[in-house]
């Protein structure tokens, strides 16, 4: 760490706090550089496809976080050694995969969703693939039955035992023609890493197109893969015979700059992220400068600040890519809680996704939650039946509070939320953030935040 890091994060030190808690004194803005690096819900999956080439690969920008650990172990427990190479560069080498020991994998449970992105590489690389329970944020019952009807489609056997699921495919695996429900991001990914090594194509119709999604399928184009996507969302993969390792920089993070950007904007603060890129935040920006933000873009990144004068309420719809990321929504309304007016956010991807709320509500903020969401003259997005909807009414000044955190995105609101508030906060559970968001301590301390840390 450099000395502006380390004497910050020694300052942050105080006895008598336990561990995991972080204790914030609210009412600075945040102001400084910080640097965002490879995206989490693309570096550990790229992490998975590695495992079906003949050949190793090297991921760089790879995020110091504890999901990159979780796909880490699994590789290694299914004989693929990953190598840190150089500061965030992995070497990813499957020439020995073997069968694991379930209690290696069962030990990985509960912590992460990717896991279940190992069903089609082991499928091919094994014959038989064993997959914990899934862990992940409680944002909804998070089911995986677009994945296993897929799976299924490609001719595997799914059997669901009490610890997990093992899937076999006694007669190989075949391309398929499947139709996703929703355009789930997971279920795209499983089937664009089972389809590219099937026999014959794949035809995958309502798809997910985030930017993780095609930065996945330029990785798989690098290794030999063919995969074409339509206009109308529709992906097509011809199976090939076999795949050769990658070398790829991960996509940079865009969730982790939207949650630095809404920091910014709640703490009246200016803060540049490095690494940030335009095109794939523009649905982020346009909402940012409409509830009274301002941003310069940079070749290098993206500094957003807030240029004085009332925030302004807004009427947000999530939606999938490229409408405004169900991400992006949490560290967002806190800013909104500063607004002048009526905001309202619909939550269209999950079904339980405000729960981390009730803090927010706590520390003063006025927000009603409905849970079967509300009609909205202006909206664009066709109503989902599990949809909610945050009615935030500005402006209110938060005070501190002691936290509880409940889920990745929304713990980091809660740091957003306390250092806004007035006064001091307490916050637990904080390693949950870790999860997501590489060196944020170190972050907070580089953008002058005050507060005391025991990791
Ligand atoms: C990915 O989750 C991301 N996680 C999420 O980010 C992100 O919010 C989400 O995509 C939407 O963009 C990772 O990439 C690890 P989905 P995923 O499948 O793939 C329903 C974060 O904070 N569904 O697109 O799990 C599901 O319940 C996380 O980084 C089914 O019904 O999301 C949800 O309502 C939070 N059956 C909707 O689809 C299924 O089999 C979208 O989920 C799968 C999903």
């Amino acid at each position: 760490m450099n000395s502006l890091v380390t004497d910050a994060h020694k300052a942050g030190k105080r006895v008598g706090l336990t561990s995991d808690q972080i204790v914030i004194r609210g009412g600075k803005p945040l102001e400084g550089r910080i640097e965002v690096r490879g995206a989490k819900n693309l570096a550990t999956k790229a992490m998975v496809a590695a495992l079906l080439a003949d050949t190793p690969s090297t991921l760089k920008d790879v995020p110091n976080i504890s999901d990159v650990g979780v796909v880490t172990g699994m590789l290694e427990a299914y004989g693929v050694s990953v190598t840190e190479v150089a500061p965030g560069e992995l070497l990813l080498d499957p020439s020995n995969v073997e069968k694991a020991h379930f209690a290696q994998i069962d030990a990985l449970a509960g912590s992460s969703r990717i896991p279940i992105l190992f069903c089609g590489p082991l499928l091919h690389r094994l014959g038989e693939a064993l997959i914990p329970d899934l862990g992940g944020c409680r944002i909804g019952d998070r089911p995986i039955d677009f994945h296993m009807d897929a799976l299924r489609a490609f001719g595997a056997i799914v059997d669901k035992s009490y610890e997990g699921i093992r899937l076999t495919a006694p007669n190989g695996l075949k391309g398929a023609e499947i139709e996703l429900p929703y355009p789930s991001v997971g279920a795209t990914e499983q089937v664009l890493l089972t389809a590219v090594l099937a026999q014959g194509v794949t035809e995958l119709k309502n798809a997910a197109i985030e930017p993780e999604i095609m930065d996945l399928i330029a990785i798989l184009q690098k290794m030999g893969a063919i995969i074409s996507v339509e206009p109308n969302r529709v992906i097509f993969i011809e199976g090939v015979d076999k795949l050769h390792g990658y070398n790829h920089r991960a996509l940079f993070d865009r969730n982790e700059a939207a949650s630095w950007a809404s920091a910014a904007l709640a703490t009246e603060g200016d803060i540049f992220v490095g690494g940030a890129k335009q095109s794939e935040l523009m649905t982020f920006l346009n909402i940012f400068r409409k509830a009274g933000g301002a941003f310069d873009i940079h070749e290098d990144g993206i500094r957003f600040y807030h240029p004085g004068g009332p925030l302004k309420p807004v009427v947000v719809e999530t939606d999938v890519h490229p409408g405004f990321m169900t991400d992006w929504q949490q560290p967002l309304i806190v800013a909104l809680t500063k607004a002048e007016g009526i905001s309202i956010v619909h939550e269209t991807v999950y079904e339980n996704r405000f729960g981390f709320t009730d803090a927010l509500i706590k520390m003063g903020a006025n927000i009603v939650v409905h849970k079967e969401g509300i009609e909205s003259v202006t909206r664009r997005v066709p109503r989902r039946p599990l949809e909610q909807a945050a009615v935030i009414t500005g402006p209110t000044k938060l005070h501190g509070a002691d936290i509880e955190i409940p889920d990745l995105r929304g713990g980091f609101s809660h740091l957003i939320a306390a250092l806004t508030a007035e006064g001091e906060s307490t916050i637990s559970n904080v390693g949950i953030i870790s999860r997501g968001y590489e060196h944020f301590i170190d972050k907070l301390a580089m953008l002058g935040a005050d507060f005391d840390y025991e990791g």
